[in-house]
C-alpha cells in the first residue's frame, strides 16, 4: 500500500525574481510531487522571523529574514511517497557549491542565502510549516 506524506517548500525571492518558479515547478512534477497547494506571496520580516525562529540565535538570522522578505516567493504543499527525503534529494545541498548535478540548487541557487529553495527537513516540521502557510480547509483532499 502506498503511503503518501506531505511536505512544505518555498521558492525563495531570488528564483522568482529570475523567473524560475516555471522550471522549479517542473522538475518538482517531473520527480512525482502531486502540488496540494500553491500561492504566490511577498511576507513581512516579521513572518519570515515566524516562519524562520527556530534559526533566530543564528548568525544568519537577520540577513536570512530580511532576504526572505525582499521580494516575492512561491509557497507550496506538495504530497508523494517519501516526501520529505525525496524533496531534500531534489533540492540538493544548502550551499549550491556542494550541491549535486541534476538538483534544484546546482541549476538555479547563487549562494547559500539565496539558494532558491527550501524545503521542511523532517515531520514535525513538514506540520508546522504547512499550517504556517495553509489553513486546513485549504488542503483537504
Ligand atoms: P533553508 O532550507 O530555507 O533553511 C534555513 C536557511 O538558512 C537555509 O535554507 C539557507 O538559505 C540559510 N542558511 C543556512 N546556513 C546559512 C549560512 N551559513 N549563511 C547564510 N544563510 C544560511
Amino acid at each position: 500500500m502506498k503511503t503518501l506524506q506531505r511536505t512544505f517548500s518555498i521558492i525563495k525571492p531570488d528564483a522568482v525574481a529570475k523567473n524560475a518558479t516555471g522550471d522549479i515547478l517542473g522538475m518538482i512534477q517531473h520527480a512525482g510531487f502531486n502540488i496540494l497547494g500553491m500561492k504566490m506571496l511577498w511576507i513581512t520580516k516579521a513572518q519570515a522571523e515566524g516562519f524562520y525562529a527556530v534559526h533566530a540565535t543564528r548568525p544568519f538570522f537577520e540577513s536570512l529574514t530580511t532576504f526572505m522578505s525582499s521580494g516575492p516567493i512561491v509557497v507550496l504543499a506538495l504530497e508523494k511517497e517519501n516526501a520529505i527525503a525525496d524533496l531534500r534529494k531534489l533540492m540538493g545541498a544548502t550551499d549550491p557549491a556542494k550541491a549535486e548535478h541534476g538538483t534544484i540548487r546546482k541549476k538555479h541557487a547563487a549562494s547559500i542565502e539565496a539558494n532558491s529553495v527550501h524545503g521542511s527537513d523532517a515531520e514535525d516540521t513538514a506540520r508546522f510549516e504547512l499550517s504556517y502557510f495553509f489553513a486546513g480547509y485549504e488542503l483537504t483532499r
